[in-house]
């Protein structure tokens, strides 16, 4: 189509969706792909969009979003003692908006960006769209799937701008420890990097872990970025509701870029954002409980099928398990595992070259679905594959 720009050409096209296609063929499947939650949003909240439409919360409002919801939003990050306030706070259209925005502001056209590998699959896209090359930094399970700085290190160029960070971690589930954070953090200086620092499942962690972010280090908050949304923590994926918490003089030129895409964030949406950050939180904790018993059944239960493994995701809602066994690409093995077992899950190379050999699965479903999804897998792999003393999976004959 010779009308069409490269952006729009170039950029990755849905894996996700393209499982979809193929699972639309089947009216039985389990389907392990979609990233959100599945509760509703607290009634609270529900309720506070409401009375704002009643009362008339239906006109524009500033580019950088209500002031009273800029102030929720820097009394939340009180606990980084950085001293932020409203004017460090910027409002979005999701998570997705906030890392546009960010990079939109920082970013010029051939500067490069430094991304996981593998991500979030919008990362290198949203890259792209501004002009600048993505670059990745391999992750490996022997890490347990945590970024490494000496790997970030080796792929820095005259031309590096900025890097994501992403922790706890779509597609991996991994969550960076301090150190982790420290070692970055001395990188990111010695090249004067601008840090992303993608926190969309900061409040969905296990067994007691906790994710220390980039920018509570004193001398990283000026160099540091926060994106974080209300659509995981907050089962709120459809509001579409999101936020960047950075220096006061990068936010200082967000609004003319927001008035430029699309205004502002809906004036009704934000009034019930500010129920669901000043509001109770014990929803957020009844959600991590189901979270956590999710985890186990799921992972638990695929480490006892013979050919899989997967480590126990510390965070976010994914399990990053590993099918190099079976000796498929990923995409061949999730297209099996729909026909087989009408069982869908996202092949791992969705999310970068390093994805290859996993599939993701989400565990944000119901027990009933994950025991029949384990149940479906084992009983399909049983039938058709036998395991070598390589611990290698073969099919059976005939
Ligand atoms: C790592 C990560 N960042 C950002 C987002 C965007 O979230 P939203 O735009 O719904 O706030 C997602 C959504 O799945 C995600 O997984």
């Amino acid at each position: 189509m010779k009308y069409l720009s490269n952006v729009a050409k170039n950029y990755p096209a849905s894996v996700i969706r393209e499982m979809f296609e193929i699972a639309r063929k089947y009216d039985d499947v389990v389907n392990l792909t979609v990233g959100e939650p599945n509760f509703d949003t607290p009634k609270h909240v529900i309720e506070e969009a409401k009375k704002a439409l009643d009362n008339g919360y239906t006109h524009y409002n500033p580019n950088a979003g209500l002031l009273e919801l800029r102030e929720a939003v820097a009394s939340f990050y009180g606990k980084y003692n950085q001293g932020y306030k409203a004017e460090n706070v910027m409002i979005t259209v999701g998570g997705m908006e906030a890392i546009f925005l960010s990079m939109m502001a920082t970013v010029n056209p051939g500067d490069e960006v430094i991304i996981p590998d593998p991500c979030f699959a919008n990362y290198s896209g949203q890259v792209m769209m501004i002009g600048a090359k993505p670059v990745s930094v391999p992750l490996y399970e022997k890490n347990d799937f945590k970024i490494q700085a000496a790997d970030i290190e080796k792929v820095i160029t005259s031309k590096t701008k900025s890097i994501l960070l992403n922790s706890p971690s779509n597609p991996l589930g991994s969550v960076l420890e301090e150190k982790d954070i420290i070692e970055i953090a001395e990188v990111i200086k010695k090249y004067d990097l601008i840090v992303y620092s993608d926190e969309v499942y900061d409040r969905i962690m296990y067994d007691g872990k906790t994710c220390p972010s980039m920018a509570q280090l004193p001398d990283m908050r000026d160099k540091t970025m926060i994106i974080n949304s209300l659509s995981k923590s907050f089962a709120m994926t459809g509001w579409r509701l999101g936020y960047i918490v950075a220096d006061e003089n990068i936010i200082a030129n967000l609004p003319k870029l927001q008035e430029g895409i699309v205004s502002c964030v809906p004036t009704f949406i934000q009034k019930a954002a500010v129920s669901a950050m000043t509001g109770s939180q014990s929803v957020v904790g009844d959600m991590l409980d189901h979270y956590k018993r999710r985890r186990d059944i799921l992972i638990d239960g695929i480490n006892e099928i013979p050919g899989f493994s997967c480590l126990k995701s510390p965070g976010s809602f994914y399990a990053f398990v590993n099918i190099k066994s079976f000796g498929k690409t990923s995409m061949e093995f999730a297209k099996e595992l729909i026909e087989g077992a009408r069982v869908v899950t996202v092949p791992g190379s969705a999310f970068g070259k390093m994805g290859e050999g996993y599939l993701r699965i989400v565990f944000a479903v119901s027990d009933e679905e994950l025991y029949e999804a384990l149940n479906r897998i084992g009983a399909y792999v049983e039938e058709n594959y036998i395991q070598n003393e390589n611990g290698k999976m073969e099919r059976k004959e005939g």
